[in-house]
């Protein structure tokens, strides 16, 4: 059989492939993509569900920095944050869906994204992150940050809107309301972004693709 005929059988279409190749031409064109009422609904029920019920137990507060340079810094952010492992059917249909988004796009956009780390987030009244990068040029680690927000109640003036900015010097940014089903997707080295501080209980799902920049001594584990 030929490739061709294998790949469209094999993998048909599913019903995310048109928002995974609109993600994927946002990529290419600005490096960025924001989706409106991106997953399918039971998705974000699943996930919305299984967050607002979670004990307050599950949930650290956010620190900054991996492994021995961790540090709280309750000036940069102040969320709290529980790793999702797999544990929880929600967690497992999110890494699903994330597993196919990798796939597209190594596809289409040849990204080599290697694995996913991803966190459940809770901003509590006030809480806020400042003006940051997820990744740094060089290190090659983080390439793609998505966030998922889950605020079925959202409306103007509750606040904890994300800003990217376009570059350094743009101090305006665009604004992403944590709407419910709303779908943020950067690349982690370019953009600069911030979370305003929120006026309600905002919550979210974050996530990071990366590459593999492990060596033949060191493994490079996510986390
Ligand atoms: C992050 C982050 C953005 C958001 O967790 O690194 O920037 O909108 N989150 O929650
Ligand atoms: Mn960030």
């Amino acid at each position: 059989m030929k490739l061709s005929t294998k790949l469209k059988t094999g993998s048909g279409h599913s019903p995310s492939d048109s928002l995974f190749e609109s993600i994927a031409n946002d990529l290419l064109v600005r490096g960025f993509s924001i989706q409106h009422k991106a997953l399918e609904l039971d998705i974000a029920d699943i996930l919305h569900h299984h967050i607002t019920n979670m004990p307050s137990t599950k949930f650290s507060d956010a620190s900054i920095g991996r492994q021995q340079t961790n540090q709280l810094n309750e000036d940069v952010r102040r969320d709290e944050i529980a790793w999702i492992n797999g544990e929880s059917p929600a967690g497992i249909k999110w890494l699903q869906w994330t597993q196919a988004l990798q796939s597209y796009l190594n596809r289409r956009l040849f990204l080599g994204l290697f694995s996913f780390e991803s966190h459940f987030a809770h901003y509590g009244k006030g809480n806020f992150y400042k003006r940051h990068i997820d990744a740094f040029k060089g290190e090659a680690n983080r390439v793609l940050s998505l966030v998922l927000y889950l605020n079925p109640q959202w409306q103007q003036g509750d606040g904890g809107e994300l800003v990217i900015y376009e570059n350094s010097a743009d101090k305006q940014g665009i604004r992403v309301n944590p709407e419910y089903g709303t779908l943020a997707v950067f690349l982690s080295e370019e953009f600069e972004h911030e979370v305003l501080p929120t006026h309600t209980d905002r919550y979210s799902v974050a996530g990071w693709f990366r590459v593999n920049t492990s060596t033949g001594e060191r493994a490079d584990p996510p986390q």
